[in-house]
């Protein structure tokens, strides 16, 4: 341990309802949530956190998206954290994500993805300190993890 990454469930997640499901496979693989909360991102925030496309034809549409309706912000650790969890996420376009992965699940247009997961041990910690303070992530341990996960 500890890598962090930022996970964000972006509105469709909230209001399909499927908040539960998407967790309960992070936690399956062994991972340790130690921030959550809900937010109505702002635009500023939106265009903060998504900084690298500022340039990118689909930026207009990605920020309306993740500031239409509530989003949960979490971040997660373990080891090799962030690879395990792009791993589960799947391929940004839909259509190149595999049946298993959260996208290859629950989504069928790129610009409509449920879920956002850091992409490198960088912008983790970027994106961390972005959506939470150092006193709101909450690093724990137990036996059982340490030991056969
Ligand atoms: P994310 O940042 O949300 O985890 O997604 P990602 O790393 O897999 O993909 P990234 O290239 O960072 O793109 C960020 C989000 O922008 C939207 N997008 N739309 N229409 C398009 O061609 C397009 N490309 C990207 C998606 O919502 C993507 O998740
Ligand atoms: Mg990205």
């Amino acid at each position: 341990m500890n890598e962090r990454c930022f996970v964000m469930l972006k509105p469709g997640a909230i209001n399909r309802r499927i908040v539960g499901e998407v967790i309960s496979r992070l936690e399956r693989k062994g991972l340790n949530l130690s921030a959550a909360k809900m937010m109505k991102i702002g635009p500023e925030l939106a265009k903060q956190h998504y900084a690298e496309h500022a340039k990118k034809s689909f930026f207009k549409d990605l920020v309306t998206y993740v500031t239409s309706a509530p989003v949960l912000a979490m971040v997660w650790e373990g080891d090799n954290c962030i690879a395990l969890i792009r791993k589960l996420v799947g391929a940004t376009n839909p259509a190149d994500a595999v049946p298993g992965t959260i996208r290859g699940d629950f989504c069928i247009h790129t610009g409509l993805n449920i879920i956002h997961a850091s992409d490198s041990p960088k912008s983790g910690e970027r994106e961390c300190a972005l959506f939470f303070k150092p006193e709101e992530i909450i690093s724990w341990h137990d036996e059982y993890t340490d030991k056969w996960i």
